[in-house]
């Protein structure tokens, strides 16, 4: 009786070694009993497959097709203009003008502008005096040239960038993009306030300076 007792235990024991669980770390592949539909047959990123004539597995997207959601047929939201296809100075449709943006277009800024533009917008952020500086500094947005620009002129920058600055619409989703250009504003009225009129920065002022003094 009592080996049996113990064959059993040991029995049980064992069966139980063998159906480790899901989840416990081991460097062997685990037991498969059931397979499910765990592994199937898959390509993987830049494999190669025969069943097309150029040999990849990665497909293009069909010529003349557009991907649900990616139209963006939206001229105002993703490209800053109006109806009359000029930069407009209202915010689309989409983006509420509340503290809750302007909240997000100071932290989006401060990330993604301030280490050139600087955190008043004046265009000395700690960059320009790291490594020799810029050939052309930043711009300051508080020039006369700047000041009246439209909204959708900060959002257009942003997205294809400007003389030496690049573009940041890889870094910067639109509704981010449009935070930033009302963060943007609020710096110039608040420069406005404390009487700033740099001229400083941009293709303007590199144009103003003599030659020797832009590095
Ligand atoms: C790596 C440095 C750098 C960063 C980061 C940067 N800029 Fe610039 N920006 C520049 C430089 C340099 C110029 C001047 C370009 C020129 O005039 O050739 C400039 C110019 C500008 C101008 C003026 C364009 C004009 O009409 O002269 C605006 C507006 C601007 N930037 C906005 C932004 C905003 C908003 C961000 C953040 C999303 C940003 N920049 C991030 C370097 C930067």
């Amino acid at each position: 009786m009592t080996t049996r007792i113990i064959s059993t235990v040991a029995l049980a024991s064992a069966l139980l070694g063998l159906t480790a669980c899901e989840g416990n770390r081991s460097d062997k592949p685990p037991v498969h009993v059931f397979i499910d539909m765990d592994q199937q047959q898959r390509f993987d990123a830049q494999d190669r497959n025969d069943f097309f004539a150029d040999h990849r597995a990665m497909r293009a997207p069909v010529e003349g097709t557009v991907a649900q959601g990616y139209l963006k047929d939206d001229d105002h939201f993703y490209r800053g203009r109006g109806l009359d296809g000029r930069l407009t100075d209202e915010l689309p449709a989409q983006v509420e003008l509340d503290a809750a943006l302007l909240e997000r277009g100071e932290q989006r800024y401060n990330i993604y502008c301030a280490p050139c533009h600087d955190q008043t917008g004046r265009g000395k952020g700690p960059v320009t005096s790291r490594g020799g500086g810029f050939k052309v500094q930043p711009a300051s947005f508080h020039q006369e040239r700047l000041l009246p620009m439209p909204l959708g002129y900060y959002f257009e920058v942003i997205s294809n960038g400007k003389g030496t600055m690049s573009s940041y619409a890889a870094q910067i989703p639109e509704a981010d993009r449009w935070a930033i250009s009302v963060w943007v504003r609020a710096l110039q009225l608040h420069g406005k306030n404390k009487g700033w009129d740099d001229t400083q920065g941009g293709a303007v002022a590199a144009a103003a300076a003599p030659a020797g003094e832009t590095k």
